[in-house]
């Protein structure tokens, strides 16, 4: 019996809708769409699990929308100088086109690209634009779906020079790959040695809380070592609109407006975090000359099943 292709995924367009402001005490603040094409499917094969939203990336989404110091950036960058934007482990790259559509008015300031290790997302096997590719399209002129795999080093080199946001949602979840991740994050944000940014480099990352945050804890000190700084969980007053007369007492998010499809189930709760490079002593192990790929942390080097990784060894 032919069952035909059982993985073949059709898309759909789906629409996410944002706050444009989270300035209390707008009950009903103004609202701001943005449509891209994911998969309806409410499960996914592991390798293939950017191919639906994750609510953490709708959350970035509206965390990179209304956050303050990212505007300040982008409106302190010049045309000549535009600001570099980086996502990586983008999926079908929600919080990229979010930042694309709100600040379209500002788009020769921004310069974008959103990775990801799986091929197929930029370039299908038959050659076609792959789906984030696809999410994109419309903003060529300041934007582009790469490849990139974490720890990669001809990746890593391609996707230079370095960069002065980088973004991600819902990435640090294998312990297997968490530190070509960190190590990734660091070569692309070292503005190089002896460098003087503007501003210091900065990673905002979503989390989901779905251990006793372990992992979590390990991709930041890794960064620390790095030079990066403490991570700064941000408050949701920051950027959510406050619910009116609800103070949330033990439940923090009670207190707060979520928006549509932006929180995680089951209770999971979903952070940010703001995490600045500040000490560029340190050359990045993936710049160091003759390096080799570092695709698997230490200790996980026999680890089969992962996304993307796999794929890069055959
Ligand atoms: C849970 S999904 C999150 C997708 C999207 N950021 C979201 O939140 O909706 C994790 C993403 O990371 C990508 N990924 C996993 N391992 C990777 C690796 N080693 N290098 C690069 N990307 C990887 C996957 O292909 C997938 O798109």
């Amino acid at each position: 019996m032919d069952f035909g292709n059982l993985f073949q995924t059709t898309y759909t367009t789906e629409k996410f809708t944002f706050f444009k402001s989270s300035m209390p005490p707008a009950s009903t603040p103004p609202t701001f769409d943005v449509e891209i094409l994911s998969s309806p499917s409410a499960a996914t094969d592991f390798d293939k699990t950017g191919e639906v939203v994750w609510p953490v990336s709708v959350l970035l989404a509206q965390f990179l929308l209304s956050y303050a110091g990212l505007r300040a950036r982008i409106e302190d960058s010049e045309p000549t100088s535009p600001l570099r934007i980086l996502e990586l482990g983008s999926g079908v790259g929600l919080p990229s086109a979010a930042v694309l559509e709100y600040y379209a008015g500002f788009k020769n300031r921004i310069s974008l690209r959103a990775s990801d290790g799986h091929e197929a997302f930029i370039t299908t096997g038959e050659g076609e634009a792959g789906i984030l590719s696809r999410n994109l399209e419309k903003y060529e002129q300041n934007a582009k779906a790469i490849p990139l795999l974490w720890g990669k080093t001809q990746d890593v080199l391609n996707a230079l020079p370095s960069y002065d946001v980088l973004f991600a949602a819902d990435v640090v979840q294998w312990p297997a790959v968490v530190e070509p991740l960190a190590m990734t994050v660091h070569a692309l944000l070292h503005p190089g040695k002896g460098a003087e940014p503007k501003k210091r480099p900065v990673m905002y990352l979503g989390i989901v809380e779905r251990d006793d945050g372990a992992l979590k804890q390990k991709f930041f000190a890794l960064l620390c070592s790095y030079g990066f700084s403490e991570a700064r969980q941000i408050k949701y007053e920051e950027y959510l609109p406050r619910v009116e007369g609800e103070e949330g007492g033990s439940d923090e998010a009670a207190a707060f407006t979520f928006p549509a499809k932006g929180a995680e189930f089951g209770g999971r709760i979903c952070m940010i975090y703001e995490i600045e490079l500040i000490d560029f002593d340190m050359v990045p192990v993936l710049l160091e000359a003759g390096v080799t790929d570092k695709l698997l942390s230490s200790g996980h080097e026999q680890t089969m099943t992962l996304p993307c990784v796999n794929a890069s060894f055959s």
